[in-house]
């Protein structure tokens, strides 16, 4: 594949950037009042509405837009999302597939990996999370003394947690009748001795969640809750009603001591970052309910369906991606904030950091050459309006370029007093406040109205101004339910694809996790007051033998 900055439309984009330089947000609203219905898309989310994506606060032009769609083309983004919709093993490092889109879809479309359709087989694992997620909120499905099961236990990482746990707290309006949820995820022995606390091993179901079933951090907080349970239960035999494996490694889960029947299926070509839909998502069915958990999934399938369809001029998740890249390689932003004015998506920036920057952080190309040209931007965020007291000052006036993304409810759950409109009027404000910005006259003349001296307001009237000019993208929605959070969560994955597939590198490996895993594997042995140090720096080897000193 040629570089990337040797592409026609990458030479001509770079041009148009430095002839648009001067060019402000603020002069091209003032001159263009259609700018926001010609630069916003709508997605039906049938019953739930329109999903509306305005992104007239990014600093572009219909003309910077069909710059993108082209290097979209001469990358071959369209090539590259067939790929993966026909089940072509584009995760080339891991020689796998990458089908997520599989687990949600919702038509009667074969999807073939390897000469066989796997809709079958999808079709049989939702089924038994069906089965067990009924048992388990109807009562069927009850502890080994006969009692309902009150309490699951999520214990996973990364992927085996992230989503589950971000969707479970995104819909919890939507948790009625089901079981409390909880997630076990750090190694660190607090997280799982606070879960347990008040938990009762007679009516507490584990769901053990691992692709691998190797990942160290979960197994160990498997082994520690199966001790617990045991301490009360005795028996082993009981092991099997109270604990549930989500894996796709049979042996594993064996040899663990799961029966293989209490054993919920996938398979490689789910990434782990991209399993919320698949069997990991049990958790998620026990707490709302089946039902929701398709709804979900037929979120997801709407956007997929737009994604797989639609022309690159139009196809919302690509205009996303390739926002993405202009502002990144062309405009220079090294990060990218995600700000829910909604607090049922408090998680979402932590699920997105795995989405977005376990999958973009690379730098060789599919074809192992070194990049010439920026990847991943560091992804970060905080519901709103909590942040803008607290790193929002930096995105207003501070010296580095933040490309935002608002997501905001227009019909709050909670809809108490004020609030929900003092919400609204904040998101809108931030993104407007963003890409104004506020000239040194106006600073001047608004502290000369509040009757400042001279010498006072020549002193502050810098202070006080904005640069402005800030890129923002909004995502409206009527009210945060399964399909609206289907379709967003759709959205950004794809989105990430995009963005890896212009950059040419494969975002749907993570070979950067390894070295610290092998090395953590030989430090512990080496944490044991006697045993051998091996060869490390100065500062690892001091810091080994400070923590030795400290616990002996
Ligand atoms: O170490 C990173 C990672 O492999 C993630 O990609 C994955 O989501 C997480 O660990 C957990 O892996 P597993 O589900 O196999 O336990």
């Amino acid at each position: 594949m040629p570089a990337l900055t040797a592409l026609d439309s990458w030479n001509q984009l770079t041009r148009h950037r430095d002839a648009t330089a001067k060019t402000e947000l603020r002069a091209l609203f003032d001159g263009d009042p259609g700018r926001f219905a010609s630069l916003s898309a709508r997605l039906d989310l049938g019953t739930s509405g329109e999903l509306l994506v305005d992104y007239s606060k990014q600093r572009v032009t219909a003309e910077t837009l069909d710059l993108l769609v082209r290097l979209a083309k001469e990358r071959g983004v369209d090539a590259r999302i067939a790929a993966m919709f026909t089940g072509q093993k584009i995760n080339t490092t891991e020689k796998r597939a990458v089908l997520h889109v599989a687990l949600r879809n919702l038509s009667s479309r074969a999807v073939v990996v390897d000469g066989v359709d796997v809709m079958p087989l999808v079709r049989r694992a939702l089924e038994h999370v069906r089965r067990a997620s009924h048992a388990v909120r109807s009562g069927l499905h009850r502890g080994y003394t006969g009692k309902r099961i009150t309490d699951v236990v999520n214990i996973g990482i990364g992927g085996s947690d992230l989503g589950p746990l971000m969707v479970t707290e995104a819909l919890r309006p939507y948790q009625i009748g089901g079981p409390r949820v909880h997630f076990v995820s750090n190694v660190d022995g607090t997280h799982i001795v606070e879960a347990l606390g008040d938990l009762d091993p007679e009516t507490t179901l584990f769901l053990v969640a691992s692709k691998t079933f190797t990942t160290q951090e979960t197994l160990e907080n498997a082994r520690t809750a199966r001790a617990w349970f045991l301490d009360r239960a005795i028996d082993a035999a009981h092991i099997k009603r109270h604990f549930f494996a989500l894996s796709t490694n049979t042996k594993e889960v064996s040899a663990f001591g799961i029966d293989p029947e209490n054993m919920f299926v996938f398979w490689d070509w789910v990434g782990g970052r991209y399993s919320l839909w698949s069997s990991i998502g049990l958790s998620i069915a026990m707490a709302c309910g089946f039902d929701r958990f398709e709804e979900l999934l037929h979120g997801a399938h709407l956007v997929d369906d737009h994604f797989h369809r639609e022309p690159l001029e139009t196809n919302i998740p690509v205009i996303l991606g390739l926002l993405g890249v202009w502002n990144t390689n062309f405009l220079g932003a090294a990060s990218h904030a995600v700000l829910p004015y909604d607090q049922y998506l408090h998680r979402l920036p932590a699920y997105l950091q795995q989405a977005d920057m376990e999958s973009n952080g690379k730098s060789v190309t599919l074809g192992g050459e070194r990049v010439g040209w920026d990847t991943g931007p560091v992804l970060f965020g905080e519901p709103g309006t909590n942040g803008q007291h607290a790193f929002y000052q930096l995105i207003h006036q501070g010296t580095r370029l933040v490309p935002c993304d608002f997501l905001v409810a227009a019909r709050s759950h909670n809809p108490v007093g004020r609030h929900h409109r003092l919400l609204l009027a904040n998101a809108l404000a931030q993104s407007e406040a963003l890409m104004r910005g506020k000239t040194e006259e106006e600073a001047r003349a608004e502290l000369e109205a509040q009757g400042l001296s001279q010498e006072a307001t020549r002193e502050l009237a810098p202070h006080k101004v904005f640069t402005g000019n800030r890129p923002s993208t909004t995502f409206l929605y009527d009210r945060l339910d399964p399909r609206t959070l289907g379709a967003l969560i759709a959205l950004y994955e794809h989105r990430v694809m995009v963005m890896g597939g212009i950059w040419d590198i494969n975002s749907f490996d993570q070979w950067g996790v390894e070295l610290g895993k092998q090395l953590a594997t030989r430090i512990v042995g080496e944490l044991e007051p006697s045993a051998p140090v091996s060869q490390h720096d100065s500062s690892t080897a001091g810091l080994i033998d400070e923590v030795r000193r400290r616990n002996a």
